[in-house]
């Protein structure tokens, strides 16, 4: 089963060309069949190989199925024309796929001692990169501090995939199927027209992350959220053309570019944020795990353990922000979200009715959490609305679309 299918289709727009760089890694055999799938869409594909690349497939093999010629060298063709700029010019997207642990760290530091390289820094069109190597390598805090800082700078990430992987060993690393990759690059190429202008105009302010509430100055309690979805929406929300203010509860997460970040620890903190801001705002939406009860009384001092006994915290109900801002900023038009553990639809549908919502993105706990992907049900007056599992970031950019088009009716 794929798990990261976006769209069934591998439409593109007419006179679309794109770059596809390949790197060096096994997966590079996939490449032939992604070149194939775009050649018989219409699409033009100009692929660039690493050196590493070609020990793994042979140039001639991508040359024949493009019909065009390959590049892997920055000097090649330098006699007529700049090719490391011309190459990327007017392309529509740069697709690195595979791409290596050792390309992706090369990119955050903007390196530009290769074509490939080059071309993705001096690029118009947007850069997608399909992640491929071993599940060490994938789970290490290098790569993954990466790729974060990757999506931060706007990079579409595609995967990877769990299963089995070249080493031998079972794990996430796996590339994703040339068709997947095929259909979500497609998929953004046919909406990345009108996307940029989405929410033009429109101010939106989002909270994301937990929130912390101190029991004394070292301790407290908190939910687990990683902040993943609310910094993937508010980059969406900036990349549609919102001007987009983020408040965001302790995570480490990069701020995206072109978004305004609010640091905030506690709910009372984050309540204040939002409030301060709202009668600027035309969108909230509501994406951070709140905590429900704050300490009545935090302590000042560290609690010290004296004895075996059970110790009791008073709790008091904290500021729900979403519900507020219903009777505080109805003009707003406000989205929340929902973690349930079971009877998803159900559970997120009174809560949208009890925090007077015109729409609620459900999902369920124990999948959204920290991952990279997720599953959502839409929930608005006309009831429920499933969409597919898909990548965090493809899945921003599919509800400020959804966002967008409730707005404009
Ligand atoms: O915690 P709950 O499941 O009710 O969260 C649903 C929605 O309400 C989320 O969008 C969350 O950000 C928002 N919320 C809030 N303030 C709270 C609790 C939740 O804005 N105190």
């Amino acid at each position: 089963m794929e798990k990261h299918i976006v769209e069934n289709t591998t439409a593109s727009p007419p006179d679309t060309r794109i770059v596809l760089g390949i790197t060096g890694s096994i997966a590079a055999y996939k490449a032939a069949e992604m070149v194939r799938l775009w050649v018989k869409a219409g699409v033009t594909v100009d692929v660039v190989m690493t050196e590493a690349a070609c020990r793994f497939i042979s140039p001639l093999t991508l040359q024949a199925l493009s019909g065009r010629p390959v590049w892997t060298e920055m000097w090649q063709g330098a006699q007529d024309r700049m090719s490391h700029i011309s190459l990327s010019r007017g392309a529509q997207a740069i697709v690195v796929a595979p791409a290596t642990a050792d390309f992706l760290a090369r990119t955050v530091q903007g390196r530009a001692d290769d074509l490939l390289s080059v071309l993705c820094l001096a690029r118009e069109g947007s850069l997608f990169v399909a992640p491929a190597m071993n599940r060490q390598m994938w789970t290490h805090p290098a790569t993954q501090r990466n790729v974060a800082q990757l999506r931060a700078d706007g990079v579409i990430t595609l995967g990877p995939d769990a299963g089995e992987l070249a080493c031998g060993e079972t794990g996430e690393g796996r590339m994703l199927s040339p068709e997947a990759i095929v259909a979500a690059v497609s998929a953004h190429l046919v909406e990345g027209k009108t996307f940029g202008r989405l929410l033009a105009g429109r101010r939106v302010l989002l909270t994301a992350g937990p929130t912390f509430e101190a029991i004394d100055p070292v301790r407290g309690l908190t939910n687990r959220s990683s902040g993943k979805m609310g910094f993937a929406l508010a980059q969406a929300a900036a990349q549609a053309g919102a001007e987009v203010t983020l408040v965001a509860g302790p995570v480490t997460l990069p701020t995206p570019s072109g978004v305004t970040r609010v640091n905030v620890v506690s709910a009372q903190e984050m309540a204040n944020a939002v409030f301060a801001r709202i009668d600027r705002a035309d969108i909230f939406i509501g994406v951070a795990a709140v905590a429900d009860y704050a300490l009545a009384a935090p302590a000042d001092q560290k609690l010290k353990k004296e004895t075996n006994e059970t110790l009791t915290l008073t709790l008091r109900p904290t500021i729900d922000i979403l519900a507020e801002l219903a009777q505080r900023a109805p003009r707003v038009f406000r989205v929340g979200f929902a973690a349930e553990s079971q009877n998803i639809a159900a559970q997120g549908e009174a809560k949208r009715q009890r925090k007077n919502l015109p729409l609620l993105i459900a999902n369920r706990a124990q999948d959204a959490i920290n991952a990279d992907d997720n599953e959502v049900i839409l929930l608005d007056d006309n009831g429920a609305h499933p969409l597919p599992r898909m990548d965090k970031s493809l899945l921003a950019r599919r509800l400020v679309e959804e966002i967008a088009r409730r707005l404009s009716r």
